[in-house]
């Protein structure tokens, strides 16, 4: 799987996902010898840093972020295909100037006409460029193909994505529209549907006959950092309950697909979404809270309201959790509860199975205190890997029960090494592969789910809070309490 010839545009360049996570993809991506001699990368961005700084800022960004090991041949190689062409986004003349330097690239480096529009901008900022897109001839050629790559956030609610749904329809046939979440291009989260439907021993007690509920956590033990502007006012519903976690959800909830193609994947996904909501009573059912000062790693932090760039009186939610019901035969009956926070314990996202408890136990009442239910836990990171939790008997005279794990590591089984979701992403939007792209349907469906629970959290007045370094605050765990369950501790 290599690259054929092709140019990416990047907009919002210097920015801090393209400086962190795009562009060390593409250098490793070179690196592990995946893009082809013919490939270029043009920045387009409204601030003029000239041609070498320009470069430098870009080599700085795929030494500091690169996966693989530093090679200066191999930057060398990916240097000369890389331009810069600044200008505000609006402004016909440097719209003019890119398609010079693409028709440039074409003739000098072998480029093919195959251009990949990419998105990494704020989305108050894609109606301009995509049309401009358009205006200038860059949308269609009958040359090579053209393609757009879209960054979320993907709108703000149901009605914002339909609009910008409807924008990039427009110019764009579907098949050349590619919307990234990141979290669909990491290794682990492509194993769920191995271990599904690879595998004959899951899927028999994969249902509300055996499944008691699910949980599906994604903590982060890092605050806003710098990103204020783009946190305040999204929160961490927007931020990754409407995109990664619901994503995940559907992946473990749905059938099987009768394929692993990009329309099958998107069926099977769509029918959960489209069956799953909040249960109506939203303030028994999902929780938000924010941050205040405590202890991260070691070291003392402040509270959201403090950060720079955060209003005083922002009501943004930091943590999020809530109870999604899935409306299906296989589901009806099992809570899948979604929790996500910035500065929480630890960084860890998994998915933890919870089965009921066997029917019966024919042991003393005594010998089973340590015994809980069992899981099976697929753990996406950063320790990747799957633990199956069961009770086993305690070594000894007696008959005493307790937890125990069972544990598969990547490190421990595989030799092979993990690609950076963004380069596996990266990769297959230039090879044109949609299957780890989210649709349009699953998108929308995913505002639908999340746009009442939004609104209802509008609606409060306050908002719940927790220290720092906690697992969130007392509201989430009363809110699963109230079901008779507890969140596990990672
Ligand atoms: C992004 C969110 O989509 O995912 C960030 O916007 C979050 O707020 C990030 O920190 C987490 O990604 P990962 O891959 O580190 O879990």
């Amino acid at each position: 799987r290599i690259a054929g010839p092709c140019s990416v545009i990047m907009f919002g360049v210097t920015g801090d996902l393209a400086r962190k996570k795009l562009i060390p993809a593409i250098y490793d991506l070179a690196h592990r010898g995946l893009l082809p001699p013919g490939f270029a990368l043009v920045g387009f961005a409204r601030h003029d840093f000239g041609d070498r700084t320009f470069a430098s800022m870009l080599k700085d960004a795929a030494k500091a972020g690169a996966r693989t090991e530093w090679s200066e041949t191999v930057w060398k190689q990916l240097a000369a295909g890389i331009r810069f062409v600044p200008g505000q986004f609006d402004d016909d003349d440097a719209w003019d100037r890119l398609a010079e330097t693409l028709a440039e690239l074409d003739r000098t480096q072998g480029t093919g006409g195959n251009h990949a529009f990419y998105l990494s901008i704020p989305p108050g900022l894609f109606p301009v460029v995509v049309s401009k897109i358009k205006e200038h001839g860059l949308a269609t050629s009958s040359e090579g193909w053209r393609r757009v790559v879209i960054e979320k956030p993907f709108g703000h609610d149901l009605e914002s994505a339909r609009e910008l749904n409807r924008l990039v329809d427009d110019v764009f046939p579907r098949t050349s529209v590619f919307r990234i979440d990141h979290y669909l291009g990491k290794e682990t989260v492509q194993n769920i549907l191995a271990l599904r439907f690879a595998n004959g021993m899951f899927e028999p007690i994969w249902n509300s006959h055996y499944v008691d509920h699910v949980q599906i956590t994604m903590a982060e033990d890092i605050g806003i950092g710098s990103r204020a502007g783009y946190y305040d006012g999204i929160g961490a519903a927007r931020d990754v309950i409407q995109n990664h976690l619901l994503q995940l959800m559907a992946l473990v909830a749905m059938e099987e697909p009768v394929s692993l193609d990009a329309n099958s994947l998107r069926l099977e996904k769509q029918k959960i979404l489209a069956n799953a909501s909040a249960p109506t009573e939203l303030s028994k059912h999902t929780a938000r809270a924010q941050y205040t000062a405590g202890w991260a790693g070691g070291v003392e932090v402040e509270g959201y309201l403090d950060e720079d760039g955060i209003p005083e009186d922002s009501r943004t939610e930091t943590y999020a959790a809530m109870r999604i019901d899935i409306g299906t035969r296989r589901w009806a009956g099992v809570p899948f509860y979604l929790r996500t926070g910035k500065r929480l314990g630890r960084r860890v996202t998994e998915v933890a199975v919870v089965f009921k408890r066997a029917p019966h136990l024919p042991f003393r009442k005594h010998d089973v205190t340590e015994l809980g239910q069992n899981a099976l836990v697929l753990r996406i990171q950063p320790d990747e890997g799957v633990t199956l939790r069961f009770g086993a008997k305690v070594p000894g005279t007696t008959m005493e029960i307790r937890d125990v794990n069972m544990d598969f590591a990547y490190g421990g089984a595989f030799v092979e090494s993990s690609p950076e979701a963004y380069e596996r992403l990266i990769l297959d939007v230039l090879l044109g592969d949609p299957p780890l792209f989210p649709q349009q349907e699953e998108v929308e469906l995913s505002w639908k789910i999340l746009d009442p629970v939004i609104g209802h959290w509008r609606r409060q007045r306050t908002i719940d809070s927790y220290q720092a370094g906690t697992w969130g605050p007392s509201s989430a765990d009363a809110m699963i309490q109230r079901d008779g369950r507890t969140w596990r501790r990672p």
